[in-house]
């Protein structure tokens, strides 16, 4: 087969993982003993069937428990050095890597343990596996606003170590205009500024994102096929939208993959890129996703293997020579 092996070989850029979404269960099970933290499953098997989700609170409820393990450095550096390598196999030349610190911060891990972990191992991983990585702070938007700027106050002394900021977890109820004041912060501050939107709440959650926080990319966004103007306008503007294809089916975005609108958005003249989200609870990393909706999708084909490449690296945060040295 020709097709899976271009999929798997091309040069591509990940710009939609949450790095606590990338704890395999192995990991949680081995850093749960190097701890002692007790956890609610007797085994790896029974904490893996626990993996079925109804929608995006569903999993977030146990996305939570699994970062629950997390406490030292070295536990933060596992993890992302266990991600990397994965990435650096699919071929992944360049990961722009979300974490929560928040979801640290509450449970009493300091914000420098936290970013000096991940930090370690995204630089080991320039230097030993030829992936360029960055880090993107995101605030938890079920949390409030006031909570938001804390986290962005703690996170100052350490700012040359992310490159921007987002806005994830618990979609409906909690709209990007929220988070207005602390992202207009973040942008004068010369972060990256991203957010999710539209991956179940409305397209008006993307406009708000647009407009009011002033993303440069969406996180999902798929729900702007219900906006035909949104469409247009986002294909006007490039705006890229990192879709989640094996995120959005475990989640019941879509019914089955089949279904998924990544064709009609690439069509439609979208920057869309193919992206894991969280692969330890999805089903996989970068590759399973270009190869799952590849193989549902009979319209996608090595042209539009190469747009969606294409895509990732023109979605980047980083100048035309540093891009150049990814391909
Ligand atoms: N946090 C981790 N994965 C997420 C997702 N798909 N949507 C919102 N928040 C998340
Ligand atoms: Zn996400």
């Amino acid at each position: 087969e020709r097709l899976p092996e271009l999929l798997r070989r091309i040069p591509k850029a990940e710009l939609h993982i949450h790095i606590e979404g990338s704890l395999e269960p192995e990991l949680i099970f081995s850093l749960a003993a190097r701890n002692g933290v007790a956890l609610p499953y007797d085994s790896v098997e029974a904490l893996r069937a626990a993996y079925a989700f109804s929608d995006l609170q569903s999993f977030l409820d146990i996305y939570y428990a699994g970062a629950s393990v997390l406490l030292h450095e070295a536990d933060f550096h596992d993890m992302a050095w266990a991600y990397l390598q994965r990435a650096a196999a699919d071929g992944v030349r360049r990961a722009e890597i979300f974490f929560d610190p928040q979801t640290h911060t509450e449970r009493g891990v300091p914000i420098g343990t936290v970013i000096a972990g991940l930090s370690a191992a995204l630089t080991k991983a320039r230097a030993e596996l030829g992936v360029d990585a960055d880090l993107i702070l995101c605030f938890l938007r079920h949390l409030s606003e006031e909570a938001a700027f804390e986290t962005l106050d703690a996170a100052l002394p350490y700012r040359d170590h992310f490159i921007g900021i987002g806005l994830d977890s618990s979609e409906r109820g909690h709209p990007p205009s929220k988070f207005e004041r602390v992202f207009a912060r973040g942008r004068a501050l010369g972060l990256h500024v991203v957010a999710h939107a539209g991956e179940e709440g409305p397209p008006a959650y993307i406009i708000e994102a647009l407009d009011l926080l002033q993303t440069e990319r969406i996180d999902h966004g798929v729900r702007c096929v219900d906006d035909p103007a949104l469409v247009a306008r986002l294909a006007a503007e490039r705006m890229p939208l990192t879709v989640c294809p094996l995120s959005n089916v475990k989640l019941c975005v879509y019914p089955t993959m089949a279904e998924h609108k990544l064709p009609a958005l690439l069509d439609a003249g979208l920057c869309a890129t193919i992206n894991s989200d969280d692969p330890a609870y999805f089903g996989g990393y970068m590759n399973q996703n270009w190869l799952d909706t590849f193989a549902a999708l009979p319209q996608l084909g090595a042209r539009e293997a190469w747009q969606l490449a294409a895509n990732s690296f023109e979605a980047a945060f980083a100048d035309a020579d540093r891009k150049a040295a990814w391909r």
